[in-house]
């Protein structure tokens, strides 16, 4: 008997032979679709390749899609357990014809795979068509050999495929089982066809049109085939049963949720171990492809999803949290086919134990609410809304759970009442907030917020990704749509763009829509709303648009490395400097980091070397950047950093990296990097590159603050210096080792020429001055008075003392024309100078410069002005002083 495993390996070889392109199957959270919760069919990766919008480089494809139907409108939650083919998750096995073969290819395909590989009796199959489509009925007449009356015609939407509201269609054929008359049940169009008899195997879509908002279709470029088949149902099939649950894979998941919690795989306590194993395989898969339990949007269906199956392990008398032990079951049979799955094991089993742990801590008090309100109702009677409302708001339970609880007692509960107290709810808010006296600018944003939640934020797993627009604001008030030039703020209901928080700037980008462009320049959170801000740079953007979302790419990569170092920095800075070193704020920009941390005093240059190449070491590390959800009690517990001051919520995300050399933190004791946060990181180490750390200065008191570049920037910052010393180095002609010793001779050299040049121009003065210096009497004092050129001021005193000893007894006057203003200096020898004072010469003299006192002793004296052309007139007022 083929296992499951096998079924989907043949089908895709099958599909392989026959050149087909065997392709991944997408994301579980569609990155090309705003408006699907989940994806939910095998064609919707390729979407916009059937609408000739997006080119790969093959035409046929095959894949086998993980889907989940849950939430939105396709929601089997409710069935599931209790039907032999209802599941939360499922395969779809699909070949897909980009234009390439029609429906002359595609029947036969299935045809021969079906009875050939499979090896189903031909007896056994019967298929319906649509009622217009002879072409069809014609192929499976003539290629099949199937008589008229196993070709039924269908004249309803069961035979036209369509995506959804708008997107990619065409008529299909169906292909039925019949498992013989002894189920119940009728052939696809008869009053018994909901019976088990006539099982639906695989649907053959023609696609043909794209569905467009106004209803009408318009033609694809070219006809193309999208087909589906369940996996899970095939399987059952092939190994002679018509219930999926009997299959392989299901039974060992049975038997281990069976062992797990000590209760019979098969009897009455099999409809529990059934919701068990098919709520593992969703949960898992949703968060392996980076989905969070949270109280909105997709988070809340996985919420939901989990806490059903964990209240049917309550039901089976578990004492502790289950399912993160049925895990590892899960990855042996499906990991080889998802590596996904055993890549993100240990993260879906923490979240997993996480939700039971926190969830099974209400679970019995909610349910002896349940009770105790039942007993008060009379026998049979609905449960009010309200009653469902309080378990949901003050238990978490959704209120799914509520009615499946409800549903073993053979109870219902009043939705509409639900919804009503949920309704009561939110006007209470309301109420509170407008009284809270917010400004009006704040208003818009809070209506928003009331309107539509929070936005889902999708960056940490793409940068690319459809949203849906579902507010334009511009200058504080909504706008229906933004024109050319407008500069507008955007909301949506998920994006892959960055709000910035947490010392990480917003994502800029890039929208577009059917009818416009923007350019994304910032983005920010009001509440849990992101903020775009937007210049729509091409026709309009309009509200209700499903808009493409794209992060730039390079400053997201360059950012994320700063970010990361930034972690290791914090790491390295505690090891070298102690424990006393906190975080007080940083930025992770995309051009630099910035961290400021408490810490006394400015840092060694030996600290700095150490953490510069410590921070490198880790990034050469190169080891997986791990990222986990946790309470911060846990958080904390292992080790990890959590930022003063900051409030942080039930769930956390911890993010760690590197391998410490020595003992470390986290679950296994050995990581090196732990820290609370909810910013976007590098895959590995090594993707940050490069490290430079550029300064340490004081930030504020007792705060230091340092500035490193990573990547590209750091490598940058190293090519310019290189370059500097080039230049150096090229001067100077030397090796780069030997510049500095080169560099402080020369300046030793040039202190001893200064020097030299000082004295040079001073022997120089005094030659020349020698003949032209004259002396004269004036009232029986020797005066020497002299205009020098090429001597400095600070080199005037000196010469003034050299004139001194010459002249012997008397007075010395010097004016020297530095660039057309005057320095002087005036000299009295001893003896003279109680009588006639160096200082009151300089101060005449400066008088008539055009400057103002001077100063020194009786008998050395400066000072300046700033017209050196007056120099005779000073030497006269000088000569004045003397002659009294
Ligand atoms: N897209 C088609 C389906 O989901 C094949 O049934």
């Amino acid at each position: 008997m083929p296992s499951l495993n096998d079924i989907r390996s043949t089908y895709l070889d099958y599909f392989k032979s026959k050149e087909h392109a065997v392709v991944d199957s997408s994301p579980l959270v569609p990155r090309n679709d705003p408006t699907l919760m989940f994806t939910n069919a095998g064609m919707v990766q390729f979407k916009n390749v059937f609408t000739g919008v997006e080119k790969r480089d093959y035409s046929r494809a095959t894949t086998s899609q993980k889907c989940v139907r849950a939430g939105g409108k396709h929601n089997d939650l409710d069935n599931v357990g209790y039907t032999a083919r209802h599941h939360t998750f499922f395969e779809m096995l699909g070949n897909f014809s980009f234009g390439d073969y029609f429906k002359e290819e595609a029947i036969p395909f299935a045809w021969d795979l079906l009875t050939k590989d499979f090896g189903i009796n031909k007896d056994k199959l019967l298929v319906t068509v649509y009622h217009t489509d002879d072409e069809a009925a014609n192929i499976w007449k003539k290629y099949a050999g199937l008589s008229d009356e196993r070709i039924i015609r269908i004249p309803t939407d069961d035979n036209f495929w369509s995506m959804g509201a708008t997107g990619p269609c065409g008529p299909c054929t169906e292909i039925f089982y019949d498992h013989g008359d002894h189920v119940w049940g009728g052939p696809p169009g008869s009053p018994e066809e909901d019976g088990d008899r006539f099982i639906e195997i695989w649907n053959l879509v023609f696609m043909q049109f794209d569905q467009q908002e106004d209803g009408s279709r318009v033609n694809l470029p070219k006809p193309s085939i999208d087909t589906g088949m369940g996996l899970e149902r095939i399987a059952a099939l092939l190994q002679g049963s018509h219930d999926n649950y009997d299959t392989d894979l299901f039974k060992y998941l049975i038997e281990a949720s069976a062992s797990v919690t000590g209760q019979a795989p098969y009897g009455d306590k099999n409809v529990h171990h059934r919701v068990i194993a098919d709520h593992l395989r969703s949960t898992s898969f949703l968060i392996a492809d980076g989905v969070m339990p949270s109280n909105e949007g997709r988070g809340y269906v996985l919420r939901r999803i989990m806490r059903r199956a964990m209240r049917h392990a309550h039901l089976l008398g578990a004492k502790d949290p289950v399912m993160h032990q049925l895990v590892p079951a899960l990855v042996s049979q499906m990991g080889g086919a998802y590596p996904e799955l055993s890549q993100g094991q240990a993260m879906i089993q923490e979240t997993l134990k996480l939700e039971e742990e926190r969830f099974r801590q209400t679970l019995d008090r909610g349910l002896k609410l349940l009770d105790n309100e039942l007993a008060d109702l009379p026998e049979g009677a609905e449960l009010p809304g309200e009653a469902a409302f309080k378990l949901y708001d003050t238990y978490g339970f959704p209120l799914d759970l509520t009615q499946d609880a409800l549903r073993e007692k053979g109870r219902t509960v009043s939705v509409e009442g639900f919804d009503k107290a949920m309704e009561n709810q939110k006007a209470m808010a309301r109420a509170a907030w407008a009284g809270s006296g917010e400004t009006a600018d704040a208003a818009i944003w809070f209506e928003l917020a009331d309107a539509h939640g929070s936005t889902e934020f999708l960056g940490y797993d793409t940068e690319v990704a459809e949203g849906q627009v579902l507010a334009i604001v511009a200058d504080g008030a909504a706008e229906k749509s933004a024109a050319n030039g407008a500069k507008v703020q955007i909301v949506l209901n998920q994006t892959p763009f960055y709000a910035e928080s947490g010392g990480q700037v917003g994502d800029t980008g890039f929208l577009k829509t059917d009818t416009g462009r923007a350019k994304i320049t910032d983005t920010r959170k009001s509440g849990e709303l992101f903020v775009h801000s937007a210049t729509v740079t091409e026709g309009e953007v309009a509200v209700g648009q499903g808009a493409e979302l794209e992060v730039d790419h390079a400053r997201r990569s360059a950012i994320r490395a700063n970010h990361s170092a930034t972690h290791l920095l914090h790491e390295a800075l505690r090891g070298r400097l102690g424990d006393h070193v906190a975080q007080r704020g940083s930025l992770n920009a995309d051009d630099r980091l910035r961290f400021d941390f408490s810490h006394g005093k400015a840092l060694e240059a030996e600290d700095l070397e150490c953490i510069n190449a410590e921070v490198n070491a880790y990034i050469r590390q190169n080891t997986p950047v791990d990222t986990r959800i946790m309470t911060p009690d846990d958080a904390r517990a292992l080790g990890a950093q959590a930022l003063f001051g900051e409030k942080y919520g039930d769930e956390v995300r911890v993010v760690s990296m590197g391998l410490a050399k020595g003992s470390g933190k986290g679950l296994s004791g050995n990581t090196y990097s732990l820290e609370l946060c909810g910013g976007t990181h590098v895959a590995r180490t090594g993707d940050i590159g490069a490290f430079v750390l550029l300064s340490d200065g004081a930030s504020s008191a007792g705060v230091r603050r340092i500035e490193a570049l990573t990547g590209e920037g750091a490598l940058e910052y190293i090519r310019e210096q290189g370059q500097y010393l080039g230049e150096i180095t090229g001067m100077l002609k030397a090796q780069p080792a030997q510049v500095s010793g080169r560099v402080k001779a020369l300046l030793d050299e040039r202190k001893s020429l200064q020097n030299e040049v000082a004295q040079l121009r001073r022997e120089l003065a005094m030659a020349g001055a020698g003949d032209a210096a004259e002396t004269r009497d004036v009232n029986g004092v020797t005066f020497l008075a002299q205009v020098v050129s090429g001597v400095s001021g600070k080199d005037l005193p000196d010469l003034v003392t050299q004139y001194k000893s010459q002249v012997k007894s008397g007075a010395v006057l010097l004016i020297a024309d530095v660039g057309g203003k005057a320095a002087v200096a005036a000299g009295v020898t001893d003896d003279l100078s109680d009588k006639l004072s160096a200082v009151a010469l300089v101060q005449a003299a400066v008088a008539e410069l055009g400057g103002k006192g001077g100063g020194g002793r009786p008998t050395l004296a400066q000072g300046g002005g700033k017209d050196a052309s007056n120099a005779q007139a000073a030497i006269d007022a000088a000569e004045a002083v003397i002659g009294g």
